[in-house]
């Protein structure tokens, strides 16, 4: 049965399924003026089950519209995550300009026989703009050699090379692949083996180029499940170069794209120019099963854009909320040169009443303090800085809901990366999800939370006491995008 309905839940920005189970973002492509997202998506029940493609469509990334299931399972296997590509020159012979899917079946039947060969690789392609799907007849394109995870192709056009290069997650490592036609794909190089976090599997890569100070690296994005900094399934990078076969990567430190519990299985879009843009899954392998929303589970985490910064010898990745979110917002509230050391209660001042916004503060001297969303029953959401441990931290513990799992775990923590005496702080709130964009993105961290009433008071305390150059608050109004 499915349990009564939880519209406090549902948020007003972020992409949800209207009903049943969803995990993985998946197919992230931008096709003639429409961003599509395809997700890992199970039409039957609430939880994980025989994995279909989910699809919507937006003209921003913001406004969201559910489209019919674009990939169902079939006798090869169920339909689990991959990429999209636009085939501007036909390669693959489907059609010029063919939106082809490159995914991976797998296959129940054969998993029960017991070699590991039950996940391979596979095509499907659009001649109508991504409405309707059909399956290559000569699938699978990439038969697996004994390799018990053999998963998420992510493919892109290598322009040096002149072919298709596919990142593809093969268990504790990276196996690259290139092909000229999407078809034929020869084995170029592994990676990783003995290098980043190998708490679990490795799975949904990533590569792409990004540009710093007129120089060009290239970032591989590797999701792992479990082995995240908070527990659990996260997202974990590499900064280096890719000569078109192999990646090096410029050091072996081990970086995290989000520190928080809840982003996961994140990629970038395909086909957007130079503007790098990133997906995730807003929850987390351990507890995704049991969240307490009804009828569907999961949501997508913001848009980011990516880009690159330098702090001291390490080069970062960051991650910065899209420009289009801009278009949801409200009428903002700004307060300018506040010092806080006893608790001080915000919320009339910053006009706030709703739990879907948007909140900034910045300040020339951070030290610590606690910024606590609340609400009537007494919860509380913080977020925070501990400046003794040079960590921001999210701490869920009495914000609501948390007994449906033991691995849903309070208090998560993230280093502070950047030197600065001063930041920035950026917070997206929307019903049941808090992301924090510190130091312009240079550590981010996601949260999910089931307050029982809308957080919507705003209290500032600070130990050390702390001084704000500015404090705004910009509700977000979503508003519904067309068929
Ligand atoms: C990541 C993942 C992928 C797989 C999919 C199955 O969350 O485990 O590796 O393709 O989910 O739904």
């Amino acid at each position: 049965a499915v349990p009564p309905a939880t519209p406090q839940y549902r948020p007003a920005y972020h992409f949800t399924p209207t009903a049943h189970w969803m995990n993985d973002p998946n197919g992230m492509v931008y096709y003639q003026g429409t961003y599509h997202l395809f997700f890992q998506y199970y039409p039957q029940g609430m939880v994980w089950g025989p994995m279909h493609w989910g699809h919507a469509t937006s003209p921003d990334m913001v406004r969201w519209q559910e489209q019919p299931i674009a990939l169902a399972p079939d006798s090869l296997g169920y339909i689990f995550s991959g990429s999209a590509v636009v085939d501007a020159d036909n390669t693959a012979g489907f059609g010029k300009n063919a939106l082809v899917a490159i995914f991976t079946h797998h296959s129940p039947e054969e998993e029960k026989k017991g070699q590991n060969k039950h996940q391979y690789q596979s095509l499907a392609y659009s001649l109508d703009a991504g409405k309707t799907w059909t399956k290559y007849a000569g699938n699978p394109v990439l038969p697996n050699p004994g390799i018990v995870d053999f998963r998420d192709p992510k493919v892109s056009w290598n322009e040096p090379a002149k072919q298709w290069v596919m990142t593809l997650a093969t268990k504790d490592r990276i196996t690259f692949y290139s092909s000229p036609n999407l078809k034929e794909w020869t084995k170029l190089s592994e990676f990783g083996e003995k290098l980043g976090a190998h708490g679990g599997v490795w799975e949904c890569p990533d590569l792409f180029p990004l540009m710093l100070n007129g120089k060009t690296y290239w970032v591989l994005i590797v999701n792992l499940n479990p082995g995240g900094p908070n527990g659990g399934s996260a997202t974990q990078y590499f900064v280096g170069q890719f000569d078109g076969k192999t990646f090096t990567p410029l050091n072996a430190n081990t970086k995290w794209a989000d520190y928080g519990p809840d982003e996961y299985a994140g990629v970038t879009w395909n086909n957007t120019g130079n503007r790098r843009l990133f997906l995730g899954w807003m929850s987390n392998w351990e507890y995704a099963n049991q969240v307490p929303t009804s009828p569907w589970r999961s949501a997508t985490t913001i848009p980011r854009e990516l880009g690159l910064r330098q702090v001291g010898s390490e080069i970062y990745l960051t991650s910065q909320p899209v420009s289009e979110l801009r278009t949801l917002a409200g009428k903002a509230t700004t307060l300018q040169n506040i010092t806080v050391k006893a608790p001080t209660d915000l919320t009339a001042r910053l006009n706030s009443t709703t739990d879907k916004h948007r909140l900034t503060l910045s300040t020339k001297q951070l030290n610590d303090f606690e910024l606590v969303l609340g609400n009537v029953a007494g919860e509380e959401l913080i977020v925070g800085y501990d400046k003794a441990a040079k960590q921001y931290f999210i701490d869920r513990s009495k914000a609501g809901k948390n007994n449906f799992s033991p691995k849903f775990t309070g208090r998560a923590t993230a280093p502070r990366l950047s030197t600065a005496a001063g930041t920035e702080l950026t917070l997206y709130l929307d019903a049941a999800s808090v992301e924090l964009f510190a130091d312009q993105g240079l550590t981010v961290m996601t949260s999910i939370f089931f307050a029982s009433k809308p957080l919507t008071s705003i209290k500032l305390r600070s130990a050390q006491g702390s001084t704000w150059q500015q404090l705004s608050n910009t509700p977000l109004v979503a508003k519904p995008a067309s068929k």
